[in-house]
């Protein structure tokens, strides 16, 4: 694969053509946060955190999602900038208000700001960003769980005859969720829908 060359925060960068931003930031220790990001699955694209400035061939800069936006050569790259700092201010601030007691989202709300009780949402608990549907999907190829309904009612769901059998000695996508809600869900749907066979 082609090497190519970009600049991020000032640093100049190597990377493979077909590579994203955010892959190559992390190649050279540059940090960029994350949420709906693992390195086992596909690019997905839905919490909008990755966010970063990207200036090309002289354009003004535009925002990019740094997980699915592919490096190439000689664009500039600015990880924080007053626009990025924003937009992922808004994405805390929303997430945060589904949330509110999500370490992982309380600690990067204080490094941008994030007033929690801005929009008055009631807490779904879930931020739907996917992690555990996809991780289950793409690398366990089981599909215990996944999304039901849409909109303001999506929530994640168990296949109760699927997790009875595989979630108790799996839970891999346990740590991934950056809010617990998966953990809740799954004692709430083992509790009812097949008690005692998750261990
Ligand atoms: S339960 Fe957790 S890991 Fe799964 S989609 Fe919701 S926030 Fe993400
Ligand atoms: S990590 Fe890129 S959109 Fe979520």
């Amino acid at each position: 694969m082609k090497g190519i060359t970009l600049k991020i925060d000032g640093e100049e960068v190597k990377a493979r053509e077909g590579m994203t931003v955010l892959k190559a930031a992390q190649n050279a220790h540059i940090r960029i946060p994350t949420l709906c990001y693992h390195k086992k699955l596909e690019p997905y694209g839905g919490c909008r955190l990755c966010m970063v400035e990207v200036e090309s061939r002289g354009s003004a800069p535009r925002l990019v999602v740094s997980c699915l936006y592919p490096a190439q050569n000689n664009i500039i790259v600015r990880t924080r900038s007053p626009k990025v700092d924003r937009v992922r201010k808004t994405v805390l601030e929303l997430l945060l208000a589904h949330a509110p007691n999500s370490f992982e989202l309380k600690e990067l709300g204080k490094e941008y700001g994030a007033d929690e009780s801005r929009t008055g949402q009631e807490p779904s608990f879930c931020i739907h960003c996917g992690l555990c549907v996809r991780y289950c999907a793409e690398v366990k190829k089981k599909d215990a769980i996944g999304f039901v309904d849409r909109g303001i009612h999506k929530e994640i769901g168990f296949v109760p005859e699927i997790a009875s059998k595989e979630c108790g000695k799996c839970k891999e996508c346990f740590p991934l969720c950056p809010t617990e809600a998966l953990q809740a869900a799954y004692i709430f749907v083992e509790a009812l829908a097949f008690p005692g066979q998750g261990h």
